[in-house]
């Protein structure tokens, strides 16, 4: 079977993700009849691009890692422009035939741009998807429209890889959700969809029978949320507890060495793995938006990391930390969640640990959840290693687990609902 990609957002972890298809292509095509083509890619500040006929993907690979722009893709622009983009409120699309294909077309950010479409739009409107996302919505219903006009036959899939915004998880959550309705599936490492708007968009997708898949969101291509969906049937988690950011977990064992707190955060900064903002790891917004994940998807909730009662390592002292070491105790950033009078309730604070937890034994950039169930007792699951192709690896599963869904005609969303009920709370 062949799909179409649309790509949203081709970043680090999106590129790593291409290439780690092309190096997995026979066992895909082997095992799983799988194969794809990359219909459309959409960038912030490269441009974007789209031919129904399937993009140049390593010539896409060499532009953007270059620092170009994905207008190299395309021909000069013809007189069409996208319809409904173009007005005063909406950034303006231009639309270009690519040179390999007479019936691919290529919609390009006009002289606007999409950076400033984009933000122009969050400016304007805080409260309709179309407007704050503007032009990358925009390019998304109108790829996916042409494509199945095309083809109503071939699946296509988003795969959306945005930056996290903590504010609002924009404009990952109306991408997703402009895909949905569009008829696409989507696998997403972003962590913005989940952590705002899980119940939404799962039922969104169970409504048009179609994937909302979310691996990458939390410890990367480690299972977690497709462990608990696809082999723990009529078990309710009840609770967790866990290490979750790599970034804070490196420092606060760096400190406990007798390194100084600055020159490890530095460290992660230079590996690419803090992020861009280092205050999302170190005042625990990352953990709380994992944290919001794991409670809206395992535990039924409906939260916010806003929600989360959040405290990060700021004020963590070498000496505080090195204390609790010289008693035999270990100090971690802890994200849990337990149930409250019914209700799951989040929390992401530095906790001290005896040292036989099995949290207290992660050092530098491991991490470990532990879930409480109702019928397994705890279970733990710890990862070693991570690094960009354990998160493109995320998005490669969830691309196999939709295929898989294709052939049996049942979505990851209607064995949810099986399990949990249609609103998402656990029966
Ligand atoms: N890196 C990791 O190890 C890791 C691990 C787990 C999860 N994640 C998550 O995976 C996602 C991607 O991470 P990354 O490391 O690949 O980030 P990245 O390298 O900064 O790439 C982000 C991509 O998104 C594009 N983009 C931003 N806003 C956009 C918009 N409104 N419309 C279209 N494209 C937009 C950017 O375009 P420009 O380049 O043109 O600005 C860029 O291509 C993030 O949500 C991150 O939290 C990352």
């Amino acid at each position: 079977m062949v799909v179409d990609l649309l790509l949203v957002g081709f970043g680090n972890v999106a590129r790593r993700f291409v290439r780690l298809l092309d190096e997995r292509a026979e066992r895909l095509r082997h095992d799983h009849d799988l194969t794809w083509r990359v219909i459309g890619i959409a960038t912030r500040r490269h441009g974007a691009a789209c031919a129904l006929d399937g993009l140049d993907v390593a010539r896409a690979l060499e532009l953007v890692e270059a620092g170009d722009s994905l207008d190299a893709l395309a021909a000069p622009p013809d007189a069409r422009v996208l319809p409904g983009a173009a007005s005063r409120d909406q950034p303006e699309l231009s639309c270009r035939r690519t040179p390999a294909s007479s019936q691919g077309l290529s919609w390009i950010p006009a002289s606007a741009g999409m950076t400033a479409g984009l933000d122009s739009g969050l400016r304007r409107n805080d409260k309709g998807a179309e407007a704050d996302t503007g032009i990358s919505t925009a390019f998304i219903r109108r790829t996916i429209e042409d494509a199945r006009r095309r083809d109503p036959a071939r699946p296509i899939i988003m795969v959306e890889t945005t930056l996290l915004d903590i504010e609002r998880g924009q404009p990952a959550v109306a991408h997703v959700r402009a895909a949905l309705e569009c008829g696409a599936d989507v696998v997403t490492a972003n962590k913005g969809p989940v952590a705002f708007a899980a119940r939404e968009l799962l039922d969104l997708a169970a409504r048009h029978h179609r994937a909302f898949l979310f691996e990458g969101a939390v410890m990367d291509g480690i299972p977690i949320f497709n462990l608990v969906r696809e082999t723990l049937p009529a078990v309710s988690i009840t609770g967790f507890r866990g290490v979750v950011n790599s970034t804070t977990n490196h420092i606060i064992t760096a400190m406990e060495e007798g390194r100084e707190f600055d020159a490890a955060l530095a460290e992660m900064q230079e590996a690419g793995i803090a992020e861009a903002d280092a205050s999302f790891d170190v005042d625990g917004w990352d953990a709380a938006a994992k944290t919001a994940a794991l409670v809206n998807v395992l535990m039924g909730g409906s939260v916010t990391p806003h929600a989360i009662d959040r405290t990060g390592i700021g004020r963590l002292t070498g000496v505080a930390v090195r204390d609790a070491v010289a008693r035999n105790r270990r100090v971690r950033l802890v994200a849990s969640a337990r149930l409250q009078d019914g209700r799951p309730v989040g929390r992401v604070a530095p906790e001290e640990l005896p040292s036989a937890d099995l949290l207290a034994a992660l050092t530098g950039q491991q991490n470990a959840l532990v879930l409480q169930t109702d019928l397994l007792g705890e279970i733990g699951i710890v990862q070693r290693g991570s690094g960009l192709t354990t998160t493109a690896y995320a998005l490669l599963g969830d691309l196999v687990a939709v295929r898989r869904q294709l052939s049996t005609g049942a979505t990851a969303q209607d064995r949810r609902d099986a399990k949990m009920g249609p609103a998402g709370h656990r029966s």
